[in-house]
């Protein structure tokens, strides 16, 4: 492959396929000739950005020939009011997927050894293999419940990093508070541990663990929230972590000087300050949460409990299969067979249409597909 150049590849790439993103919607129309099409298979806020953030965009277009702050000072320096943190304990990636990417071109060598959930967020795979690292997978247990015993048992001489995906994606299930701490106080120094919190400000469960409030207690963990999910801003591509001053410094290092454009620090700006924004975002949905429970169950679908804009839902018959025929009715949803889950499907919260289009094809379905296998 590639020729002499080809073979002179790190080893280590050929591992590694291209990452599968769910279809967009101009894909969809295209291929099945339709008009309308649902997209509930990527996490996005179907509500789409605040107005506010929309505003602050086209001030910011006026300044498009200049390069943007290369520190993200402003938008760091309003993280650190929101949060009550230290400026220097953040850090602004290109999306937290370019956090992920870094951290481990921070910390992971040849050999190196990262411990990630097993079904969670493929990315932590990714930029371990990206540095010749290797990663130890821990199943989660009954339910999608984490078991923390688990990943303390796979830690090695060689760990460098532990990942915790919390609400994890695909399955939106939680750490409670307590495990997460109790977890924390016997991790071995030196393992870096990273709690990925992409869907933390959807969470209603009250026990769930808090990377920040374990931060500011101390614990050396390194959090990374986004703007991609509630505040509605995935095409801009803006996401953070917050850690210890030290380490965050260490991970700066080898960030690239203009990561992260001036039109989504502008945008991502303006969406912290948006609360009716955030306040409507999380009653929809709450309320779309509600509406796919009851819709889902009462098609025979089992829902995972979530916390998060998502539900993994247990389907009667192979996901593909059903995946499919969704496509051809219009509604696009993440099939669970790209995490291994050949009977789930992972579904995006969307709004009381979106949710209700989803609903009434699925209904279609599951009844053509009872009616084959009656044949
Ligand atoms: C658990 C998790 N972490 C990180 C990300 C990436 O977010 P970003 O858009 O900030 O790169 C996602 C996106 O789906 C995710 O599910």
């Amino acid at each position: 492959m590639g020729g002499a150049i080809g073979s002179r590849v790190r080893p280590t790439i050929l591992g590694i396929e291209p990452y599968v993103p769910g279809k967009p919607i101009e894909e969809v129309q295209r291929e099945f000739g339709l008009s309308e099409v649902v997209k509930l298979a990527s996490n996005e806020n179907p509500l789409g950005p605040s107005p506010k953030v929309q505003e602050a965009v086209v001030r910011a277009a006026a300044s498009l020939h200049r390069y943007p702050d290369g520190g993200a000072t402003h938008l760091r320096e309003a993280l650190a009011r929101y949060y009550q943190v230290p400026e220097s304990s953040l850090l602004v990636g290109n999306g937290s997927d370019e956090l992920i990417k870094l951290i481990a071109e921070t910390f992971v060598e040849p050999g190196d050894e990262v411990i990630v959930p097993t079904p969670s967020f493929s990315e932590y795979e990714f930029a371990a293999r990206v540095m010749a690292g290797k990663t130890v997978p821990v199943p989660l247990g009954e339910g999608f419940r984490y078991e923390l015993d688990a990943f303390l048992e796979a830690v090695t001489p060689r760990t460098k990093i532990i990942y915790l995906c919390t609400p994890n994606n695909p399955t939106g299930t939680y750490i409670p508070a307590g495990e997460l701490e109790a977890f924390l106080r016997r991790v071995p120094e030196g393992v870096l541990v990273v709690l990925d919190e992409a869907y933390h400000e959807y969470v209603e469960a009250p026990d769930c663990g808090d990377g920040l409030a374990l931060l500011k207690q101390g614990y050396k963990v390194v959090v990374l929230r986004t703007f991609s999910k509630l505040y509605a801003l995935a095409a801009l591509r803006v996401g953070y972590a917050i850690g210890d001053p030290e380490i965050i410094a260490l991970i700066n290092r080898v960030r690239e000087p203009f990561n992260v454009n001036a039109l989504a620090q502008a945008a991502a700006a303006a969406a912290l300050e948006d609360d009716e924004h955030r306040r409507r975002s999380l009653t929809s949905n709450r309320e779309g949460k509600r509406q796919l429970y009851e819709g889902l169950e009462s098609l025979g679908c089992r829902c995972v409990p979530t916390e998060a804009n998502f539900i993994l839902v247990r389907v009667p018959y192979r996901s593909t299969d059903i995946f499919q025929q969704l496509l051809r009715r219009g509604v696009i949803v993440r099939d669970g067979a790209a995490f291994g889950l050949p009977d789930y499907l992972r579904i995006t919260i969307g709004t009381a249409d979106e949710n209700e289009r989803l609903l009434k094809a699925m209904a279609e379905v599951l009844q053509e597909m009872a009616l084959q296998r009656a044949r």
